[in-house]
Protein backbone atom coordinates (compact mmCIF):
# COMPACT_ATOMS: atom_id res chain seq x y z
CA UNK A 1 0.00 0.00 0.00
CA UNK A 2 1.33 2.95 -1.17
CA UNK A 3 2.19 5.63 1.13
CA UNK A 4 0.35 9.38 1.58
CA UNK A 5 3.37 11.17 0.13
CA UNK A 6 3.49 8.23 -2.59
CA UNK A 7 0.13 9.29 -3.41
CA UNK A 8 1.01 12.96 -3.39
CA UNK A 9 3.51 11.94 -5.91
CA UNK A 10 0.92 10.37 -8.32
CA UNK A 11 -1.69 12.72 -7.86
CA UNK A 12 -0.07 16.40 -7.18
CA UNK A 13 -3.41 17.94 -7.33
CA UNK A 14 -4.27 16.67 -3.57
CA UNK A 15 -2.08 19.38 -2.43
CA UNK A 16 -4.42 21.95 -4.08
CA UNK A 17 -7.73 20.51 -1.57
CA UNK A 18 -7.02 23.16 1.45
CA UNK A 19 -9.16 21.18 4.14
CA UNK A 20 -6.20 18.66 5.29
CA UNK A 21 -8.76 16.21 6.40
CA UNK A 22 -10.50 16.00 3.77
CA UNK A 23 -7.24 15.74 1.70
CA UNK A 24 -6.31 13.25 3.80
CA UNK A 25 -9.77 11.12 3.20
CA UNK A 26 -9.15 11.42 -0.48
CA UNK A 27 -5.87 9.89 -0.24
CA UNK A 28 -7.75 6.88 2.19
CA UNK A 29 -9.87 6.19 -0.52
CA UNK A 30 -7.42 5.71 -2.79
CA UNK A 31 -5.37 3.37 -0.93
CA UNK A 32 -8.62 1.55 0.17
CA UNK A 33 -9.31 0.87 -2.93
CA UNK A 34 -5.87 -0.31 -4.41
CA UNK A 35 -5.64 -2.48 -1.11
CA UNK A 36 -9.03 -3.95 -1.96
CA UNK A 37 -8.92 -4.28 -5.44
CA UNK A 38 -5.58 -5.89 -5.14
CA UNK A 39 -3.83 -3.69 -7.24
CA UNK A 40 0.51 -3.45 -6.81
CA UNK A 41 0.69 -0.56 -8.84
CA UNK A 42 -1.92 1.93 -9.30
CA UNK A 43 -0.28 2.72 -12.94
CA UNK A 44 -2.02 -0.66 -13.98
CA UNK A 45 -5.45 0.60 -13.48
CA UNK A 46 -6.71 1.56 -17.35
CA UNK A 47 -8.80 4.31 -17.77
CA UNK A 48 -11.67 2.64 -19.57
CA UNK A 49 -11.69 -0.98 -21.22
CA UNK A 50 -14.74 0.50 -23.21
CA UNK A 51 -11.86 0.98 -26.24
CA UNK A 52 -8.85 -0.84 -26.37
CA UNK A 53 -5.66 1.47 -25.98
CA UNK A 54 -7.70 4.17 -23.07
CA UNK A 55 -4.40 4.98 -21.54
CA UNK A 56 -4.13 4.71 -17.65
CA UNK A 57 -6.60 5.65 -15.01
CA UNK A 58 -4.09 7.87 -13.07
CA UNK A 59 -3.63 10.06 -15.89
CA UNK A 60 -7.26 10.27 -16.87
CA UNK A 61 -7.82 11.31 -13.25
CA UNK A 62 -5.42 14.00 -13.06
CA UNK A 63 -6.75 15.38 -16.59
CA UNK A 64 -10.37 15.45 -15.12
CA UNK A 65 -9.33 17.22 -12.06
CA UNK A 66 -7.41 19.98 -13.86
CA UNK A 67 -10.28 20.20 -16.73
CA UNK A 68 -12.64 20.84 -13.54
CA UNK A 69 -10.81 23.45 -12.12
CA UNK A 70 -10.13 25.38 -15.15
CA UNK A 71 -14.09 25.17 -15.88
CA UNK A 72 -14.58 26.61 -12.33
CA UNK A 73 -12.49 28.96 -13.13
CA UNK A 74 -14.09 30.56 -15.65
CA UNK A 75 -17.58 30.71 -13.21
CA UNK A 76 -18.69 33.47 -11.38
CA UNK A 77 -20.07 31.72 -8.62
CA UNK A 78 -18.76 30.95 -5.55
CA UNK A 79 -18.20 27.09 -5.83
CA UNK A 80 -16.43 24.94 -3.07
CA UNK A 81 -13.36 23.83 -4.82
CA UNK A 82 -11.99 21.40 -2.43
CA UNK A 83 -15.41 19.45 -3.06
CA UNK A 84 -14.40 19.55 -6.62
CA UNK A 85 -11.16 18.64 -6.39
CA UNK A 86 -12.26 15.73 -4.21
CA UNK A 87 -14.86 14.80 -6.10
CA UNK A 88 -12.67 15.28 -9.25
CA UNK A 89 -10.17 13.02 -7.68
CA UNK A 90 -12.18 10.62 -6.61
CA UNK A 91 -14.74 10.17 -9.69
CA UNK A 92 -13.24 6.86 -10.82
CA UNK A 93 -11.50 5.33 -7.73
CA UNK A 94 -14.48 2.64 -7.88
CA UNK A 95 -12.68 1.06 -10.80
CA UNK A 96 -9.90 0.20 -8.90
CA UNK A 97 -12.82 -2.85 -7.61
CA UNK A 98 -14.47 -2.94 -10.53
CA UNK A 99 -11.36 -4.10 -13.10
CA UNK A 100 -9.12 -6.59 -11.42
CA UNK A 101 -5.35 -8.12 -12.78
CA UNK A 102 -5.75 -11.60 -13.81
CA UNK A 103 -2.99 -13.40 -14.93
CA UNK A 104 -1.49 -9.95 -15.59
CA UNK A 105 -3.98 -9.11 -17.86
CA UNK A 106 -7.30 -6.82 -16.69
CA UNK A 107 -10.19 -8.34 -16.36
CA UNK A 108 -14.34 -6.92 -15.61
CA UNK A 109 -15.73 -9.73 -14.12
CA UNK A 110 -16.32 -7.95 -11.04
CA UNK A 111 -18.29 -5.03 -12.71
CA UNK A 112 -20.60 -7.33 -13.68
CA UNK A 113 -23.29 -6.82 -10.64
CA UNK A 114 -22.09 -3.15 -10.02
CA UNK A 115 -20.56 -0.40 -11.73
CA UNK A 116 -17.72 1.96 -10.37
CA UNK A 117 -20.36 5.28 -9.53
CA UNK A 118 -21.82 3.04 -7.51
CA UNK A 119 -18.96 1.50 -5.72
CA UNK A 120 -16.31 4.53 -5.59
CA UNK A 121 -19.35 6.22 -3.57
CA UNK A 122 -20.46 3.47 -1.22
CA UNK A 123 -16.44 3.21 -0.22
CA UNK A 124 -16.13 7.16 -0.20
CA UNK A 125 -18.96 7.20 2.07
CA UNK A 126 -17.96 4.23 4.32
CA UNK A 127 -14.63 6.92 4.71
CA UNK A 128 -16.63 9.76 5.80
CA UNK A 129 -16.46 11.88 2.76
CA UNK A 130 -18.86 14.94 3.00
CA UNK A 131 -22.10 13.95 1.10
CA UNK A 132 -21.16 16.81 -1.22
CA UNK A 133 -18.16 14.44 -2.94
CA UNK A 134 -19.87 11.25 -2.45
CA UNK A 135 -22.75 12.89 -4.73
CA UNK A 136 -19.93 13.58 -7.58
CA UNK A 137 -18.88 10.21 -7.52
CA UNK A 138 -22.19 8.70 -8.05
CA UNK A 139 -23.48 11.51 -9.96
CA UNK A 140 -20.58 11.37 -12.51
CA UNK A 141 -21.46 8.92 -14.84
CA UNK A 142 -25.34 8.43 -17.21
CA UNK A 143 -26.14 6.66 -13.82
CA UNK A 144 -26.64 10.44 -12.21
CA UNK A 145 -28.64 11.88 -14.99
CA UNK A 146 -31.71 11.75 -13.31
CA UNK A 147 -30.07 12.44 -9.59
CA UNK A 148 -30.06 16.46 -9.04
CA UNK A 149 -26.58 17.02 -9.69
CA UNK A 150 -24.70 20.57 -7.87
CA UNK A 151 -22.37 22.68 -9.91
CA UNK A 152 -19.57 20.59 -9.03
CA UNK A 153 -21.07 17.55 -10.00
CA UNK A 154 -22.40 19.19 -13.10
CA UNK A 155 -18.70 19.76 -13.98
CA UNK A 156 -16.89 16.78 -13.42
CA UNK A 157 -19.53 14.92 -15.02
CA UNK A 158 -19.39 16.91 -18.33
CA UNK A 159 -14.98 17.32 -18.04
CA UNK A 160 -15.26 13.61 -17.53
CA UNK A 161 -16.97 12.97 -20.76
CA UNK A 162 -14.72 15.57 -22.84
CA UNK A 163 -11.72 13.12 -22.05
CA UNK A 164 -13.79 10.17 -22.25
CA UNK A 165 -15.28 11.11 -26.14
CA UNK A 166 -12.23 12.81 -27.48
CA UNK A 167 -10.17 9.72 -26.01
CA UNK A 168 -12.51 6.98 -27.68
CA UNK A 169 -12.89 9.29 -31.38
CA UNK A 170 -8.87 9.95 -31.23
CA UNK A 171 -8.89 5.69 -30.53
CA UNK A 172 -11.43 4.77 -33.45
CA UNK A 173 -9.53 7.09 -35.77
CA UNK A 174 -6.30 5.10 -34.85
CA UNK A 175 -7.58 1.85 -35.19
CA UNK A 176 -8.76 2.74 -38.87
CA UNK A 177 -5.28 3.69 -39.84
CA UNK A 178 -4.15 0.24 -38.85
FE1 LIG B 1 -13.69 9.27 -15.49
Amino acid sequence: MPSYHSLEGTFPELTLIKNTTLREKVSRVWTTAQEKGGWTHLEDVPFTMIFPDSGRLVDHTRRITKLALAAAGVRDEKLNTDYLVAGALLHDVGKLLEYEMINGKVDKRRGQTQRHPTIGAALAQEIGLPSEVVLIIAAHSHEGDTMNRTPEAIIVHHCDFIDFEIKKTLQKKGEQKK
